[in-house]
């Protein structure tokens, strides 16, 4: 969906995948990549990075794997242009995720973080893959679970003071809360069998959600107690922590307990 309250994919504001990420990297989106990277050990051929933004993952998946053919896609026209602009020689291509323009079993592997939660057609879309996909390709992926009981997000699901699921739609276009279960669900009508799931976003990087999507709206205009500046120190100051704590505990334990995202591998029944 192109506009989703507040959000527009073709905002420059709101493109995401600007920052370069490597396996060696200390942040939560290194653990993205590397469980991604376990994923693709064994493929070759071409690999679909779909809602690749400004293409982060592709150019570090480029720069790891470089025997892999590697396309970037996104339905976003600006963010691609931004994408092309940091990676002259990649391919790129402008799409909408749930009408992939490839034939049916001519792809190795599809790829893509942070995308689901913001199709309407989603379920369209794991079917497409499913098509491109060659028999035995790898389908990876990364998505938040903000509907998982005892997250943060769920906790919070109906609060009209910490409105966190609003916040979301308004500021980053999410339409989709998941559960794992749904995910699995979802994944199984599409004709995948998982193959590998590990849970990530634990309480800490819930936190610093939370914290960030409270400034976000304070400095976009909501009413509120605190000063601005006192809203960006106590911003400023949790995430000195939670950045870091973040990462380690997601590092520690990849188990389903209090987390609040998905890393899953699946191919085809
Ligand atoms: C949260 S951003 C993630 C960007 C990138 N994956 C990253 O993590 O750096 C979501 C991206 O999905 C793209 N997107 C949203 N709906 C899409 C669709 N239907 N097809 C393709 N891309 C889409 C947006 O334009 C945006 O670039």
């Amino acid at each position: 969906m192109r506009q989703v309250g507040r959000y527009d994919i073709d905002d420059p504001g709101k493109i995401q995948g600007r920052d370069e990420v490597n396996p060696s990297d200390r942040s939560v989106a290194a653990i993205r990549l590397n469980h991604c990277l376990d994923a693709l050990s064994d493929t070759s051929g071409t690999v679909l990075i779909l809602g690749c933004g400004a293409g982060r993952y592709v150019r570090a998946m480029k720069r790891v794997r470089p025997d892999l053919r590697v396309i970037g896609c996104d339905l976003s026209v600006s963010a691609l242009h931004e994408a092309v602009a940091a990676d002259r020689d990649g391919e790129y291509i402008a799409l909408d995720a749930s009408v992939l323009p490839f034939a049916d079993d001519s792809i190795q592997a599809v790829v893509f973080f942070d995308l689901i939660e913001h199709v309407p057609a989603y379920e369209e879309m794991l079917a497409d893959i499913g098509r491109v996909l060659v028999y035995d390709g790898v389908f990876h992926f990364y998505t938040p679970l903000e509907d998982q009981p005892r997250s943060i997000y769920h906790l919070l699901k109906n609060s009209s003071r910490l409105p966190l699921r609003t916040w979301k739609q308004d500021h980053v276009g999410h339409i989709n809360f998941f559960r794992a279960q749904d995910v699995f669900r979802d994944i199984w009508h599409a004709g995948f069998r998982v193959e590998d799931a590990r849970y990530g976003f634990h309480p800490f990087g819930q936190v610093h959600d939370l914290v960030d999507y409270w400034q976000r709206e304070r400095v976009g205009g909501a009413s509120g107690v605190l000063p601005i500046s006192a809203v960006r120190m106590v911003a400023r100051v949790t995430f000195l922590f939670t950045w870091r704590l973040s990462y380690f505990e997601d590092r520690l334990y990849e188990g389903p307990t209090l987390a609040s995202g998905l890393h899953l591998t699946a191919r085809m029944r």
